[in-house]
């Protein structure tokens, strides 16, 4: 039988307990995951979790400490890098400054000894529509225009996986949410494999298909986008993916189809469908009760609050307002202290409740989640930068 040739592999990508050890110190840790052929797959978490070391691994600038990378059924663990159906894009894009556009596009096939390169770098120049500036020089170029000449360059190669790391980490925002479309659109074009790393779950969530979030060398949950929002399993995936309402409670009733719970503000009616990992249903357990701001309803106590037994409900005080035309934020303070968020829709004439009126909040038991209560309540809470900055 002939030797396969391991620079045409395809299928899907398995990481089979992967894990990567410097020193004593493990940056990557028994991580396995699948990724399928042709999506588009993000690497999401915070500075430092383990994302560019896998994607080294990935691309074989690192070897691993143990574990097994496949794609398809051909094991690339020990190949080199240059043998791998694998490229990588980065942040800083790494252009050649000397050459035009068309070269930088042209240089891995000419490497590679392709022949007759035109048309691939003319289709890969028109992915990227960029064709009109070919001759230039990449210095000629804006930020986002050279990003995307970065992108082609990979591209052109056609490789089974394409890696990027935090790829649009140098534009601005505005150039970034432009360049996550453009990106979105060039993959669903040329229906590679993309392995998206960033650390901005609002990224993350807007282009996969499929996000993995990773905290501190392992995979903390994964799956489509809705799904890790609305349901997720753990308190830093709660937190780091948009923001979450977390209070302390603990189990009353946990023997029928539904929880019931309690906190200092009351008690709380939970379908188990709503349970994250690792829950207990024993009496007396210690969980976290979880809502997201928008699943929460707002009204004056004294207008037309749902009656109790209609769901979920807590009462309080409003204590900050922030009018964001589409919605108003809300800050309600409730009797046990503890701080609610709440986004309402403008719907109303009535504007926006002010600080320092009576409210009751209520949500549907099913738009809630319960988390196991052993968890750090605030993990995955993002840290502002500015907040830091001593003036
Ligand atoms: N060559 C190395 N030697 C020792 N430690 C390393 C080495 N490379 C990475 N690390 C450590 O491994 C951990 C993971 O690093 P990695 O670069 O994968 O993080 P990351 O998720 O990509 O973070 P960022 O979002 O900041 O890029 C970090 O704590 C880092 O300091
Ligand atoms: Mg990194």
């Amino acid at each position: 039988m002939a030797k396969t040739d391991i620079t045409k592999a395809s299928g899907d990508l398995y990481l089979d307990h992967l894990t990567k050890s410097f020193g004593d110190f493990v940056a990557v840790d028994d991580l396995s995951l699948q990724v399928p052929q042709g999506s588009f797959f993000a690497l999401l978490g915070p500075s430092g979790c383990g994302k560019t070391t896998t994607l080294r691994m990935v691309s074989g600038l690192e070897a691993p400490t143990a574990g097994q990378i496949r794609i398809g059924s051909a094991d690339i663990t020990g190949q080199k890098p240059y043998k791998r159906p694998v490229n990588t894009v980065f942040q800083n894009y790494a252009l050649f400054p000397h050459m035009t556009i068309r070269d930088n596009v042209a240089f891995g096939l000419k490497r590679r000894g392709v022949k007759d390169v035109d048309k691939q770098v003319d289709d890969a120049l028109d992915l990227i529509q960029l064709s009109q500036v070919a001759q230039r020089k990449p210095a000629q170029l804006s930020g986002g225009q050279q990003q995307r000449v970065a992108l082609a360059r990979a591209i052109v190669n056609r490789p089974a996986v394409l890696l990027l790391d935090e790829p649009l980490g140098a534009l601005d925002l505005k150039l970034r949410r432009q360049m996550q479309l453009e990106l979105k659109r060039i993959q669903t074009e040329v229906g590679l494999t993309f392995i998206h790393v960033t650390h901005d779950q609002e990224e993350a969530m807007t282009m996969a298909d499929t996000v993995a979030v990773m905290n501190n060398g392992i995979i903390e949950q994964m799956g489509a986008p809705t799904q890790l929002y609305e349901s997720p399993q753990t308190a830093f995936v709660a937190n780091f993916l948009g923001q979450s309402n977390l209070f302390p409670a603990k189990v009353v009733e946990g023997d029928g189809d539904e929880l019931v719970l309690e906190d200092k503000d009351g008690s709380f009616r939970m379908p188990k469908s709503r349970m994250g990992r690792n829950v207990s249903t024993q009496r007396g357990a210690k969980v976290l009760v979880g809502v997201r701001p928008e699943k929460i309803q707002i009204a004056p106590l004294d207008e037309s609050a749902p009656p109790p037994g209609d769901g979920n409900f807590v009462d309080g005080v409003v204590e900050n307002t922030s009018f964001l035309g589409v919605s108003t934020q809300y800050e309600v303070r409730t009797p046990g202290g503890d701080i609610i968020q709440v986004f309402a829709q403008n719907l109303d004439a009535h504007g926006v409740i002010p600080v320092a009126a009576r409210v009751r909040l209520s949500w549907k038991p099913v738009h809630g989640f319960v988390l196991d209560g052993s968890q750090d309540i605030d993990a995955g809470v993002e840290i502002d930068p500015d907040a830091l900055v001593v003036s």
